[in-house]
C-alpha cells in the first residue's frame, strides 16, 4: 500500500469505534496523522484498533461550543488539517413518524447533520487558506432512498448530501474538495439501535446479498480523502452492493 497521505493531519469524527475506527486505521496506514474526535473517546483501544492516532479528543460534534473549542485546539497545536472525515452518527429508534418523539428527532438531526455543518465550517477557512483540503462525509443509502421507521436519520443523511453538494460548489476553485459516501448496512454497534426486522429488511435490499465490510468502505473514503481525488467534488460515492440506482 502506498503512503499517499504521508504526514497529512486528519480529523475523523466518531473515530473511536465502528466505521470511523476502520477509516482511521486505513488512513493511518496510508500515512495520515489521525486525530480522533469522539463523544466517547474511551471506546478507543489502540491495541484492538491496530494503530496509534496522534491525538484522541472528547468532542460532541452536535454541540457548537464543543466543536469550536476542539477545532481551535487542533488549529493551534497541529495547524490546518488536510482531511476531515465527518463520520460520527447515531441511528435513533426505529419507529414510525407518527410515534417519533420531537426531542429524539432533534438529537438525530443534530448528531447526523448539524455536526457536518459545524465541523466543516470550523476547518474550511484554514483549508482554503492553504489551498488544499479533503472533506468526506459518511452519509447513507437511507439519505438517497428514504427508509420507513428511520425518517429522522434518513432526513439528516439527505441533508448531509445536500450540504456536501452546496459546500463543494462554494469551494469549487479553492483546492478543497467536498464529497460524501452513501453506504448500505455495515455490521457495527450502530445496529444495536435497530430492530431485528429493520436489520433483516435492510440486508434483503442489498443485491450482493451481503453486508458491506468496514475495510471496503474505508477504501472508498481513502480515495475521496486523497490527493488523487482532485477533480471530483460535490459527489456521493456509492458503497451499496448494487442497491443504489443513482
Ligand atoms: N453501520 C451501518 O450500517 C451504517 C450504514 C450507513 C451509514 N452509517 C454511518 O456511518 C457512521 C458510523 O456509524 P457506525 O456504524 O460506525 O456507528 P457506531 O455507533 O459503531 O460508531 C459511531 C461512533 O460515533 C460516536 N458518536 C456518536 N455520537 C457522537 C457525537 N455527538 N459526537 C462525537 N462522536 C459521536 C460514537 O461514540 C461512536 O464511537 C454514522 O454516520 C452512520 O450513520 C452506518
Amino acid at each position: 500500500m502506498t503512503r499517499k497521505l504521508e504526514g497529512q493531519i486528519t480529523i475523523i469524527t466518531g473515530g473511536a469505534r465502528g466505521i470511523g475506527r476502520g477509516i482511521a486505521k486505513r488512513l493511518a496506514a496510508d500515512g495520515a496523522q489521525v486525530i480522533i474526535w469522539d463523544i466517547r473517546p474511551e471506546y478507543f483501544d489502540s491495541v484492538a484498533a491496530g494503530f496509534e492516532p496522534i491525538d484522541t479528543m472528547a468532542v460532541d460534534v452536535a454541540d457548537p461550543e464543543s466543536v469550536a473549542t476542539a477545532a481551535q485546539t487542533v488549529l493551534t497545536t497541529y495547524g490546518a488539517p488536510s482531511i476531515v472525515v465527518n463520520n460520527a452518527g447515531i441511528n435513533g429508534p426505529v419507529v414510525p413518524v407518527t410515534d417519533y418523539d420531537f426531542e429524539t428527532w432533534r438529537r438525530v438531526i443534530q448528531v447526523n447533520l448539524d455536526s457536518v455543518f459545524l465541523v466543516s465550517r470550523a476547518f474550511v477557512p484554514a483549508m482554503v487558506e492553504k489551498s488544499y483540503g479533503r472533506i468526506v462525509t459518511v452519509a447513507s443509502i437511507a439519505g438517497k432512498e428514504g427508509v420507513p421507521g428511520i425518517a429522522a436519520y434518513a432526513s439528516a443523511k439527505a441533508g448531509a448530501i445536500g450540504f456536501t453538494k452546496s459546500l463543494a460548489k462554494e469551494l469549487v476553485t479553492s483546492g478543497v474538495t467536498v464529497n460524501a459516501v452513501a453506504p448500505v448496512m455495515v455490521e457495527t454497534e450502530l445496529l444495536e439501535q435497530m430492530t431485528a426486522e429493520h436489520i433483516a429488511a435492510s440486508k434483503a435490499k442489498i443485491p450482493m446479498q451481503r453486508l458491506l465490510g468496514i475495510e471496503e468502505l474505508a477504501a472508498v473514503v481513502a480515495f475521496a480523502a486523497s490527493p488523487e481525488c482532485s477533480c471530483t467534488t460535490g459527489f456521493v460515492f456509492d458503497a451499496s452492493g448494487g442497491r443504489a440506482t443513482y
